[in-house]
């Protein structure tokens, strides 16, 4: 989203660009009549066009548009602490799925909601793989339990995969796996994935992390490639689909030491 600068005809000098941008790109022009604005050290994260009351800062079509609050609303007000804090408590790792796939514009939602996810610098290199099929999904099983370094575990899972259980991805209808050429970018992954879950749970579905095989894809690149064609770093893996399970009550969880300086 390369911001290309001002538009003048607009711009109202409040000078709230100069005072949001992290990386100081925006600077009052000698006569101190007009900002300027000069993108060598921009990390295209938009908060000038966020800040702008005047909806003032020119950029590149980037496939997307800006999300415009109302004029008296605050955005942290969208949704109040108390119906957050449930929603969050009610979120459960699924482990238990309908055997029905997901339309592919639901799973598009999930994707799209982790595009909003802070990333370190605002960079995102990182991307998706969806698999379906359930061939492919039982050959990556069987690779993963395969592979798996404890042998107690190994020997546990390959008993339950005799008994036609799935102790890796849960005969989840989809599992996702992200990856990116920089292996620096897995916090990325972790919170981006994060986003994708919350919304995931907003629309009904279920999910769960697959360390599992997180830990199997990453040590084993041979394994990745061969199974998944991935052939960049494996940096998280999570499994999606219609639950078949309810839950009553979200469990209690012991409180987390805070200590003061
Ligand atoms: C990084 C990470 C890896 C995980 N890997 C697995 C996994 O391989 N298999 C699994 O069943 N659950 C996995 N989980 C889910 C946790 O076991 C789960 O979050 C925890 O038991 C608490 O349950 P809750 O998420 O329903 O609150 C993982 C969670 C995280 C955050």
């Amino acid at each position: 989203m390369p911001i290309l600068g001002i538009d003048y005809e607009k711009c109202i000098k409040c000078q709230e660009c100069m005072k949001d941008c992290p990386t100081q790109n925006f600077s009052l022009g000698e006569d101190q009549n007009k900002i300027l604005f000069n993108g060598s050290r921009c990390i295209l994260c938009g908060h000038c066009i966020a800040v702008c009351p005047e909806d003032a800062i020119k950029y590149e079509n980037m496939k997307d548009t800006a999300l415009v609050f109302e004029s008296n609303q605050d955005p942290s007000e969208l949704i109040e602490y108390e119906v957050l804090h449930q929603f969050l408590r009610a979120k459960r790792s699924i482990r238990h799925y309908q055997n029905k796939k997901v339309p592919q514009e639901i799973i598009n939602k999930v994707i799209n909601s982790m595009r909003y996810a802070p990333s370190g610098a605002n960079m995102r290199f990182f991307r998706s793989l969806i698999i379906s099929d359930d061939d492919k999904k039982n050959l990556l099983t069987d690779a993963i339990i395969n592979t798996l370094e404890s042998r107690d575990t190994r020997e546990h899972f390959q008993g339950m995969r005799m008994k036609g259980l799935d102790p890796i991805f849960f005969n989840a209808p989809h599992i996702l796996i992200f990856n990116s050429k920089n292996p620096w970018d897995t916090r990325n992954v972790t919170i981006a994935m994060t986003y994708g879950m919350l919304s995931a749970h907003s629309l009904g579905l279920g999910s769960c992390w697959i360390g599992f095989a997180h830990g199997v894809l990453q040590d084993h690149p041979a394994i990745a490639r061969k199974f998944t064609g991935i052939e960049t770093y494996i940096l998280g893996v999570m499994i999606l689909g219609y639950p078949a399970v309810k839950y009553f009550r979200a469990p209690p969880r012991p409180p987390m030491e805070i200590k003061e300086l």
